[in-house]
């Protein structure tokens, strides 16, 4: 086979590659649904908890009130960081961006995991736990700090995305915005094999700890093709200012060849289900908390990216404006994410040890043809 005809069997970006059995989630790009272990996420987004659907996630089943119980106090019992993670985010140096303060926080709490040595499945769901539950308080402590504040600590009769907002704004939230957050964070749970869930099982796949593997899955998120991409569609809102100058707007990006953020998607075809969902809720949101103008914007944007180019909407669009509306500064729009996504990476990474093999993909090659070495000083 011709290095030209093996290049064709590349899959670019892995699309189409089938590379795990998963039963944590399933997505229909062709009819835009998306199950949590068989549940509709946006069924669950309207119903449950950010707690229950942790529990889903990593169990496989929705917990009975006993179960949902034991593991909301599991949550609430590991929020706190410790006084040398507090000491960590306080000697950063220089003013990380919040997403690499998160990357180096997590990373950092090998060092104090009690006991290293333990590579159990219960050991690990443990630390799974204790990551996902501390993330928002890792998020709101580097955010307060950077501001000049005082960290605020968690309050242990607040739900997890209740406390986000109240560590990050030392204020209890109202119920709609509790409410509205915490559906986000359900619809951001969990997406198959994403870039960052992908790179989290490449690094557990090796056998390297949870928290190596969360190191990555949050390094990878960062990009603006992946999880940057809420904060990138919030700037473009902003930029355009008006729903009269969407069309040129958009009209004139993609004449340059520039990406709409917040549009385009690997797996779905007709829409995304939670983009949706956040447009309902941004909708709803009108005249309680946000500003009704950005309803109208991003639907014009959405009119003119479909008209245009046929592009929809991804989740990432319509978070934007709502984490805007909600009050979330855009720095924090990605840390928001990494902490609901927190979930999927733990459910995956221990589906991963599980049933493990090392992932190493081929390449084709295509640099010079085998040839000998020669030293230094007989090179032309
Ligand atoms: N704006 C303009 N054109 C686009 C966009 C977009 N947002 N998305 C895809 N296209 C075009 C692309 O230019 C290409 O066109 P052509 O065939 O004419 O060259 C075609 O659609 C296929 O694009 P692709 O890059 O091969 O598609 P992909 O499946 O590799 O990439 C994507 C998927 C999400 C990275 C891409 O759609 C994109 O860059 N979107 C903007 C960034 C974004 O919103 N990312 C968030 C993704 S969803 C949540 C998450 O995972 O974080």
């Amino acid at each position: 086979m011709s290095m030209w005809e093996a290049e064709e069997k590349v899959a670019r970006g892995l699309a189409g590659v089938v590379a795990a059995v998963t039963r944590i989630s399933h997505i229909d790009g062709e009819k835009g649904e998306l199950s949590y272990c068989g549940y509709d996420a946006t069924e669950l987004a309207r119903n449950s908890s950010f707690e229950e659907v942790c529990y889903l996630l990593l169990h496989d089943e929705l917990p009975n009130a006993r179960q949902l119980a034991a593991f909301k106090q599991q949550m609430l019992d590991n929020r706190q960081i410790s006084p040398a993670l507090l000491e960590l985010l306080r000697n950063l140096p220089g003013a990380p961006k919040p997403m690499d303060a998160l990357r180096t926080a997590v990373s950092s709490m090998s060092a104090t995991d009690s006991s290293p040595s333990d590579v159990s499945r219960s050991a690990n769901m443990r630390r799974a736990i204790r990551i996902i539950s501390q993330m928002p308080t890792i998020v709101a402590t580097h955010w307060r700090l950077r501001q000049g504040e005082k960290p605020i600590d968690p309050d242990p009769s607040l739900g997890h995305a209740a406390n986000f907002i109240y560590m990050l704004f030392g204020r209890a939230p109202r119920d709609i915005e509790a409410r509205f957050t915490d559906m986000a964070m359900i619809l951001m749970a969990e997406h198959g094999l994403n870039a960052s869930t992908f790179a989290a099982r490449v690094t557990a796949a090796t056998l390297a700890d949870i928290y190596a593997a969360f190191t990555t899955a949050i390094g990878t998120l960062a990009g603006p093709l992946h999880g940057s991409a809420n904060a990138e569609a919030m700037k473009m809102l902003l930029e355009i200012g008006s729903p009269d100058k969407v069309e040129s707007y958009i009209r004139g990006q993609l004449m340059a060849g520039k990406r709409i953020m917040g549009f385009g998607h690997r797996v779905y075809k007709t829409g995304d289900p939670r983009a949706m969902l956040l447009r309902e809720v941004l909708a709803t949101m009108d005249g309680e908390v946000g500003n009704p103008r950005w309803l109208s914007m991003a639907m014009e944007v959405e009119d003119q990216a479909h008209r245009q180019k046929g592009l929809y909407p991804n989740v990432d669009f319509y978070c934007a404006p709502t984490l805007y509306s909600l009050g979330f500064p855009m720095e924090l729009f990605t840390p928001l994410f990494a902490c609901s996504r927190s979930v999927g990476w733990a459910a995956h990474i221990l589906e991963q040890y599980d049933d493990n093999r090392v992932i190493r993909p081929d390449a084709v090659y295509k640099g010079a043809p085998r040839r000998s070495y020669i030293p230094c000083e007989e090179r032309k």
